[in-house]
């Protein structure tokens, strides 16, 4: 249960923020009561949440924050607490989307199944390019949220509510009036609510990887 009362700010963070931002993803994607073989896909590509890991993933969002100009991070701090207790992290395509998809296979050095992340990345890349790339012929300045966890005692509070409109806020004060996602089963009925409607879904075949069943990804846009 989350603390009682307490005020959650959101804002951009900075490069100090990164650790955290990891630590709330690494947790808030977890589920400790998962069994195993592990029905879910945070789990099957990346295995419970450990320390290197989060340091590794800080630093990744380092170099993306310093290397592409177009993300942008969210924190939701719990201000009594001073602590970080969520994390969006958007993408504002301010410049055109490429056209060709531009994935490359990575060695992901701290995932359980370098293998897995790569069919689920790539499979996200590609969709994007499908419908970014393509769309944006048709209409400019697209919004893609990347990123949205929240710490689970801090879950269904409106924090994740909070960071979806901070940035849909920004996003419209920059004119970028059209949004994208890929939503997992968590995810989708809050996006549902802010307007985002399916475009295509992806389904990945967890027993390949040692999990079990199929984890369905839907590829989602807002506005026109
Ligand atoms: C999904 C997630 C980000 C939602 O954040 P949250 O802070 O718990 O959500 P909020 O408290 O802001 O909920 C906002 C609304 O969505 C609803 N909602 C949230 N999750 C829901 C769910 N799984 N099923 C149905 N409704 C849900 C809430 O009831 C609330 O509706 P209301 O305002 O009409 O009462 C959070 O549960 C989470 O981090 N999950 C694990 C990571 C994850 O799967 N992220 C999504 C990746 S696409």
């Amino acid at each position: 249960m989350p603390p009682k009362n307490i005020t959650i700010s959101v804002s951009r963070a900075t490069e100090d923020d990164t650790l955290p931002l990891a630590q709330v993803e690494a947790i808030g994607f977890h589920d400790p009561t998962a069994e195993e073989p592990s029905t879910s896909m945070g789990r099957v590509m990346f295995g419970p949440p450990t320390e290197s890991g989060q340091s590794f993933r800080a630093q990744e969002l380092i170099q993306r924050m310093r290397t592409m100009p177009e993300v942008r991070l969210y924190k939701a701090v719990s201000q009594e607490e001073g602590k970080v207790v969520g994390f969006g992290g958007w993408r504002f395509y301010t410049e055109p989307f490429p056209e060709q998809d531009t994935w490359e296979d990575k060695p992901w050095e701290f995932a359980r199944n370098p293998q897995a992340c790569n069919e689920f990345f790539g499979a996200m890349a590609r969709t994007k390019t499908k419908y970014m790339g393509g769309q944006r012929v048709l209409s400019k300045n697209i919004a893609g949220l990347e990123i949205l966890v929240v710490h689970p005692d801090y879950q269904g509070i409106g924090v994740g509510k909070k960071l979806i409109q901070t940035g849909l806020d920004d996003a419209t004060a920059l004119a970028l009036d059209k949004a994208y996602l890929e939503a997992s089963e968590a995810g989708y009925p809050l996006y549902k609510k802010f307007g985002w409607q399916d475009v295509d879904q992806v389904l990945i075949d967890l027993g390949k990887y040692g999990g079990k069943g199929v984890w369905p990804t839907v590829c989602m846009r807002r506005g026109d």
